[in-house]
């Protein structure tokens, strides 16, 4: 892991300041004056309780790599406690998170069978605490045998099945399996869709962009049914961002066509996930958060 995907304790230290409490502007007060109507006072930006509530909880799909570790190292610093769940076995090394592998599951999500003993120890580490969020990560993108792009014409029916288990319907399952302690915590869905979910892209395959649109129209849809309960349901859509998951040429083909000419770092997917998870975000909610350096513009 290099330095460059990882915030320093600093930039942690300073971004979780920047979503916890607003500052109020210099010299402002609650009686401050509003600027454009004149008239009556305006209330004080109020400090969100985000520490003050005490360390939130959150499931993450996906935390061994990429993403989904960056994602553990940001909200671990800023004080959550994380449950994650990969097919890998916690590996100490790679992940140097203190609690990780008391709050490690190890399930496979193409397997919904599985998955549901895994919703179950979920319950069983939570024991009867809120959830405050569950970011739905762990995603798939096969290739063809020799690193091709698999397209309609010739994507096997077992990969039609294993990645929209994983990319689609594993996020609706652990939703609804956890609603309970989703709703106890008046938490937030966040699920990771992508950018090839609304256009054609060189390397990622059909089945891949197809469960990743549905991930999307899925989101919208929690989002509707879920808002009454309290629960917040958002997306977030990487375009290049470097990981394993990428195709070894990506980073030389496609930086030079992105117009801010380099592809992105895990962190910087790993902080728009904070920020939707804060209550800086909390009247969002059904809406797909582009992550791509302006590469669709
Ligand atoms: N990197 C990009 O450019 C990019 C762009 C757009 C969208 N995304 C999306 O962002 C998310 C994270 O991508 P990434 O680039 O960080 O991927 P990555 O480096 O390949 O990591 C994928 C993670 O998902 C887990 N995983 C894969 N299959 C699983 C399964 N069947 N059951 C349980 N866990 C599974 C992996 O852990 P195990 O191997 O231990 O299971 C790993 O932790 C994915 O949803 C991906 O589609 C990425």
């Amino acid at each position: 892991m290099s330095e460059s995907t990882i915030a320093s304790d600093g930039e942690v230290a300073e971004l979780a300041a920047d979503v916890v409490a607003e500052p109020t502007p210099a010299g402002a007060s609650a009686e401050a004056r509003c600027p454009f109507h004149g008239a009556g006072p305006v209330a004080a930006p109020i400090p969100t309780p985000d520490v003050a509530a005490g360390p939130k909880t959150m499931v993450l799909t996906g935390a061994s790599r990429g993403i989904g570790h960056a994602t553990v190292r940001l909200f671990a610093e800023s004080g959550w406690r994380i449950i994650t769940c990969s097919r890998q076995p916690f590996n100490r090394d790679r992940c140097p998170w203190e609690e990780g592998p008391d709050d490690h599951v190890q399930v496979d999500l193409n397997d919904h069978r599985a998955l549901a003993l895994a919703i179950h120890d979920i319950k069983a580490r939570l024991a009867g605490r809120p959830l405050n969020a569950l970011i739905n990560n762990a995603g798939i993108s096969p290739k063809s045998d020799d690193g091709g792009r698999l397209s309609s014409l010739t994507t096997p029916v077992a990969t039609w099945m294993e990645v929209y288990n994983v990319n689609f319907l594993a996020p609706v399952l652990l939703a609804r399996g956890l609603f309970d302690e989703l709703k106890a915590g008046q938490g937030t869905v966040v699920n990771v869709t992508s950018i090839v979910g609304s256009r054609v892209h060189p390397f990622a395959g059909t089945a891949y962009a197809t469960s990743k649109a549905a991930l999307a129209c899925l989101t919208r849809e929690m989002a509707h049914d879920l808002a009454p309960h309290g629960i917040r349901v958002n997306a977030i859509a990487p375009g290049e961002i470097k990981t394993d998951i990428l195709s070894p040429e990506t980073e030389e083909r496609l930086a030079p066509l992105i117009p801010m000419r380099r592809v992105g770092s895990p962190m910087e997917v790993a902080k728009v996930l904070f920020f939707l998870c804060s209550d800086s975000a909390s009247y969002v909610t059904g809406e797909e958060i582009h992550i791509n350096g302006g590469q669709t513009l």
